[in-house]
């Protein structure tokens, strides 16, 4: 059955946290139909931001095809279909490779970049259906430059900006846009958990604008992109990085 709606839905995945809980609140602020998606062992955080925000929380393991899809499913039934989706699922696990856990790189390719192929998957018939779609991937200024101790990290940020060109291609003429954004050094809970002496030392020095960025210059960056004007950006990785990385 198709739920008929007066405004457009969007999917945050990893919405309750960083850039993505600010996401979150931009686009309803936009007068989106909002749901952020959170993984199961952050559900008492969720709760929290629910009550806080009002927001349509749906619990999944991004990472996890099976649970994506059983979770995507129910929400179509309960919000009608998806037409906007952030891809925003990410995390860090650094170290340098040659000391690396096996388990350390599997979370991290699993995490930022199945998860992105999860989502997409699930999501594009009803889009191509639709005739119309807005995807936003998540990279990172540390695809385009490397980073020492991301070889995990920068090696899915990287494959995202190649799945994001494929996947534009693949959906030019159906109305739906894939982009990539690759954001610099942003203030959230992924950041702060760098040493702070390499954080002084090593990062912010090599930022001109000599400062982290705030997570709402990144969503509103994303709210133009979503716009149903921004019809004909697609293929893109933007870079947002304080002047830190041209790509
Ligand atoms: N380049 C090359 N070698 C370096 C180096 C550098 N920048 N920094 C340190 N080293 C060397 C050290 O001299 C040392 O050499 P020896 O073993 O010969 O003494 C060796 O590397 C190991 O150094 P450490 O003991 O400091 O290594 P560690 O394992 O404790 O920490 C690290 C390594 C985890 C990579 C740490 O340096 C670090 O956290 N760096 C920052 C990583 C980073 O920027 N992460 C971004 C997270 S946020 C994010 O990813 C969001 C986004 O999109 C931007």
């Amino acid at each position: 059955m198709t739920i008929k709606k007066d405004k457009r839905n969007a999917l945050v995945t990893g919405g309750i946290t960083g850039i993505g809980l600010e996401v979150v609140k931009e686009l309803q602020k936009e007068g989106y139909l909002v749901i952020a998606n959170y993984p199961p062992h952050m559900k008492e955080r969720a709760v929290k931001v629910k009550e806080e925000i009002g927001v349509n929380i749906v619990e999944f393991d991004a990472s996890n095809y099976d649970d994506v899809e059983k979770a995507i499913k129910k929400l179509e039934s309960d919000y009608g279909e998806i037409d906007i989706l952030i891809n925003n699922a990410g995390i860090t696990k650094d170290g340098f490779l040659h000391k690396m856990p096996v388990n350390d790189w599997q979370a991290v390719l699993r995490t930022n970049l199945d998860s992105v192929f999860n989502c997409c998957r699930v999501i594009l018939p009803s889009m191509r259906g639709n005739e119309f779609g807005r995807i936003i991937n998540i990279s990172s200024v540390n695809a385009l430059k490397g980073q020492v101790g991301q070889t995990n990290y920068c090696a899915s940020k990287a494959a995202i900006i190649g799945f994001t060109k494929a996947l534009a291609l693949e959906n030019a003429a159906k109305g739906v846009t894939v982009n990539a954004i690759a954001p610099g050094y942003v203030d959230t809970e992924m950041v702060k958990k760098i040493d702070s002496d390499i954080l002084e030392s090593q990062i912010l020095t090599q930022i001109p604008m000599n400062r982290l960025a705030k997570t709402s210059e990144i969503a509103f960056l994303i709210r133009h992109l979503i716009k149903d004007e921004s019809a004909y950006l697609t293929g893109q990785t933007i870079s947002i990085n304080g002047g830190m990385y041209f790509n």
